[in-house]
């Protein structure tokens, strides 16, 4: 490990990294446990993707330089190359230069009137979803909360009802590109053009999610989306709009239904299986949305009680979070943990290698929401929690997330009581971009009549 006199950051390797293909065989196999290790090695680790060298922040202090010095640490390398080619130059991957314009169009979008608006859409959605359920259904977490993350997405953000096939396609082809984009990476970029199977699926699906979103497109452009995400991006006169190209808009579309749907219901499935897996702070959960909600799905008023629940969810979030791995590239020379950096350089984040960290989060494995009480005896440094990122690129969606997340478990647990159901593997999905449980199978029982 390099320590240098002029930085408090240390430097080092990761070991056992494989001739030609370096970590890549075990960031695949484990890549949780991977970005937990790395820690042990350094606050800047360096890890190899076959040929390539890429660094990982393993301080929360670090991690926070890079990610507020966004001109020089700019969206790129590899993994969000790929990103781009497959859902477009939205706001979550384009670069700097294209970046403040897309954030000051869409900002008003997620604002404090908006997110209350929102809350209610959230609230009817989940009563609807709760209701089509039966006395000991097995639902397949995963899936059932994806959908019901799209549903939402379309109704608050493009005011567009989307039917279950439209809502299953949109599904469908998130999960195929989401499976494709990761492994990817390691296909040289001749490969990636030759007339592969792999390649043609690949472009299908791209062209599939195109077909998709062009069709919620003209769904919301029949519906009333007046003030709306879509016809301020269109450049509606009424809403001050931009002028952004037909395609720059369905980047943005996909960008909001690819970046908002399946890292919630990431969130919702872990949260429902860590309670069920901890019987004592679910009935904590239980007695708390009945004395605020009596059976009621929440609304935005009732969000500042249901405390213990935004503890849970924090707490699942900090453990498990829906997003593994974030990448950037050096636009300019740097040095870093006291080492040189060249132009184009891949820094690679991962909030498991912060927030999994016992000096950081003292028993980072268990699952404790009172460790966000307030005045706890060991709170973490602000920065440590890297969910949502931070700086310019901060997640635009955090709190509506939050909010959707809270809603969504709380309304479940005010009707139903769920447990883990025979065939659940807990394990992160392999080669997911989002990490959940590879199968989360919900047993549902009433707790109460509808
Ligand atoms: C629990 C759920 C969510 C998690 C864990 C999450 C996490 C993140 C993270 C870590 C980033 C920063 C990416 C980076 O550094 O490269 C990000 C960006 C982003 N997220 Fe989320 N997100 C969630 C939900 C949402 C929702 C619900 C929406 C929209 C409806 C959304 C829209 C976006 C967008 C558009 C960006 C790019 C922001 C920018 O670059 O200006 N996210 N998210």
């Amino acid at each position: 490990m390099l320590t240098d006199v002029s930085t408090p950051f240390t430097a080092g390797r990761a070991p056992g990294a494989l001739p030609l293909l370096g970590h890549a065989p075990a960031i695949l196999r484990g890549p949780v446990e991977f970005m937990e290790s790395l820690p042990a090695h350094g606050d800047l680790v360096e890890i190899r993707l076959g040929p390539q060298r890429a660094y990982v922040p393993c301080h929360p202090d670090l991690l926070q330089q890079i990610l507020v010095e966004d001109r020089v640490f700019d969206k790129g390398g590899p993994l969000m190359d790929t990103a781009r080619d497959a859902v477009g130059n939205g706001l979550a991957t384009c670069p700097h230069h294209d970046h403040r314009r897309k954030r000051r169009l869409t900002q008003p979008a997620f604002g404090q009137a908006a997110l209350a608006r929102y809350s209610a859409v959230m609230s009817s959605e989940v009563a609807a979803a709760r209701a089509l359920w039966q006395d000991g259904q097995v639902i397949d977490a995963f899936g059932e909360f994806s959908r019901l993350a799209v549903r939402i997405v379309s109704r608050t953000l493009f005011s567009a009802e989307i039917g279950d096939d439209t809502t299953d396609e949109l599904q469908h082809s998130f999960k195929t590109l989401s499976a494709m984009i990761g492994p990817r990476v390691f296909v040289p970029a001749a490969a990636q053009r030759l007339p592969l199977p792999v390649n043609r699926r690949y472009h299908k699906a791209i062209d599939h999610l195109h077909d998709v979103v062009d069709r919620v497109m003209t769904d919301c452009r029949d519906g009333d989306d007046a003030g709306g995400l879509l016809s301020v991006l269109s450049g509606d006169a009424a809403s001050g709009g931009a002028d952004l190209t037909p395609a720059e808009i369905r980047d943005e579309v996909i960008t909001m239904l690819g970046a908002g749907t399946e890292s919630t219901a990431a969130a919702v499935c872990w949260t429902l299986y860590l309670l069920a897996r901890h019987p004592d702070l679910r009935q904590r959960l239980y007695a708390e949305v009945d004395t605020v909600l009596a059976g009621r799905t929440p609304g935005h008023d009732d969000l500042p009680a249901l405390e213990f629940t935004r503890r849970v969810v924090t707490e699942s979030l900090r453990l498990c979070p829906p997003l593994w791995l974030l990448t950037r590239v050096t636009t300019a020379p740097v040095t870093l943990a006291g080492r040189f950096l060249p132009a184009g350089t891949t820094i690679m984040y991962s909030p498991h290698a912060i927030q999994r960290q016992a000096a950081v989060y003292p028993d980072p494995r268990r699952f404790d929401p009172d460790r966000w009480l307030p005045g706890t005896a060991t709170p973490a440094p602000r920065n440590a929690f890297t969910v949502f990122a931070t700086g310019a690129r901060k997640c635009i969606g955090d709190i509506y997330a939050t909010n959707e997340t809270i809603i969504t478990v709380a309304g479940i647990a005010a009707r139903w009581q769920f447990d883990c159901a025979p065939g659940t593997d807990s394990r992160p999905a392999p080669l997911s971009g989002i990490n959940h449980p590879a199968k989360l199978l919900l047993e549902l029982r009433p707790r109460r009549a509808q």
